[in-house]
C-alpha cells in the first residue's frame, strides 16, 4: 500500500502555497514582515473546525509543560505551533508531503517558533523515530489517507512512552453510502481509506491503548462548512479573493471538495470523530 503514498503527496502539493497564504494575510492587513503564530491561525489548520477544533482536542489531553509531543501528518504546522505555544510542548511533526514539511518549517521560522517545533518528512506507517521517543501524540485528519489503521496504532504505540496519550481527530464513516470525489483528502477513491470508529477502536486496543473518550462532531462540522461557504460566497459577490481559511490550502477545486464533504456530513455518512487513547 506504500505505493499509494506518492499520489497522496501529489494530491496535497499545491504550487506556491506559502506565498498564497502570506499574500492572503497581507490583504487582510496582517503585518507579514513580523508574523506571530496567531496571525496564521485561519490558514494553517487543515481540518474541520480550524484552531477551535485543535484546542478542544488538546484540552482533553491534560498535557504537562515541556513534554515531547508528536504530530502525525502535521501538514503546514498549525496544530504543532498551537500546542507548542499553548501547552509549552516541544513538538515534532511528521508528514508525507515534502512541500508541507518545508512550509511548516518556514512558517515556524517566520513566527519565531523554530526552536519549539521541528518537521520531518516520512510516513505515519513507518516512522523514523526510536521506541519511547514521545510523551504524547496527536493526529488530525490524516487517518483517511492511511490504509492500515493497525499499523498506525502499533507505530504510534512504539514511539510513545508507556502511559502516553494519543488524541485522534479524523473523519470517520458512520454508515454505508457512496462518497463523491474529490474530497479534501483524496482526488479519487484510490487515496481514501475512511474507517469506522469501531475500526479505530479495535486497532487501538490491539496496539495496547485504552479508549478514555470518544466524541462524534458531525453537527459542529456542518456548521463550520456553512460558515466557510458563506465567507467564500460573500467575497465572490464583492469580487474579492476568498479570505484566508481552510479553502486556501485545498487549492483550485476547494469549493467542490467542500460541497462533496458537506453532502456526506449532512447525509450522516461521514463525521469527524475525536478519540482520546492512553497507552497501557
Ligand atoms: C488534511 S491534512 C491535515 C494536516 C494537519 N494534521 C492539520 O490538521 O492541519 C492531511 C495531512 O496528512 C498527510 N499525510 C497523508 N498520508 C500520510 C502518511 N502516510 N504519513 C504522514 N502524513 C500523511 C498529508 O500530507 C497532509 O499533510
Amino acid at each position: 500500500m506504500a505505493t499509494m503514498e506518492p499520489g497522496i503527496a501529489r494530491h496535497y502539493d499545491i504550487s506556491g502555497l506559502e506565498e498564497r497564504i502570506i499574500a492572503a494575510l497581507a490583504d487582510t492587513g496582517v503585518d507579514v514582515a513580523h508574523l506571530r503564530a496567531g496571525d496564521l491561525e485561519a490558514a494553517d489548520e487543515f481540518h474541520i473546525g480550524g484552531v477551535a477544533a485543535t484546542k478542544e482536542l488538546v484540552d482533553q489531553m491534560d498535557l504537562k509543560p515541556a513534554i515531547k509531543l508528536l504530530d502525525i501528518g502535521s501538514g503546514i504546522g498549525g496544530p504543532a505551533r498551537f500546542v507548542a505555544n499553548n501547552a509549552g510542548a516541544e513538538v515534532t511533526g511528521i508528514d508525507l508531503t515534502q512541500s508541507y514539511v518545508d512550509i511548516a518549517t518556514s512558517l515556524s521560522k517566520r513566527t519565531g517558533m523554530a526552536g519549539k517545533t521541528r518537521f520531518v518528512q516520512g510516513s505515519a506507517l513507518g516512522m523514523p523515530f526510536a521506541d519511547d521517543s514521545f510523551d504524547a501524540a496527536i493526529i488530525l485528519h490524516v487517518g483517511m489517507n492511511l490504509p492500515d489503521k493497525a499499523k498506525l496504532m502499533s507505530e504510534t504505540a512504539r514511539v510513545l512512552k508507556p502511559g502516553g496519550v494519543f488524541a485522534v481527530y479524523d473523519v470517520m464513516r458512520l454508515k454505508d453510502g457512496a462518497l463523491t470525489y474529490p474530497l479534501p483528502w483524496a482526488t479519487d477513491e484510490t487515496m481514501s481509506f475512511v474507517a469506522t470508529p469501531d475500526d479505530y477502536r479495535s486497532a487501538a486496543t490491539a496496539a495496547g491503548f485504552s479508549v478514555t473518550a470518544e466524541r462524534p462532531r458531525g453537527a459542529f462540522a456542518i456548521k463550520f462548512f456553512a460558515e466557510v461557504r458563506a465567507r467564500m460566497t460573500a467575497a465572490q459577490a464583492e469580487g474579492k479573493k476568498p479570505p484566508p481559511g481552510v479553502g486556501l490550502i485545498m487549492g483550485e477545486d476547494a469549493r467542490t471538495k467542500i460541497a462533496n464533504l458537506t453532502a456526506a456530513l449532512e447525509g450522516g455518512i461521514l463525521a469527524p470523530v475525536e478519540l482520546i487513547l492512553r497507552l497501557g
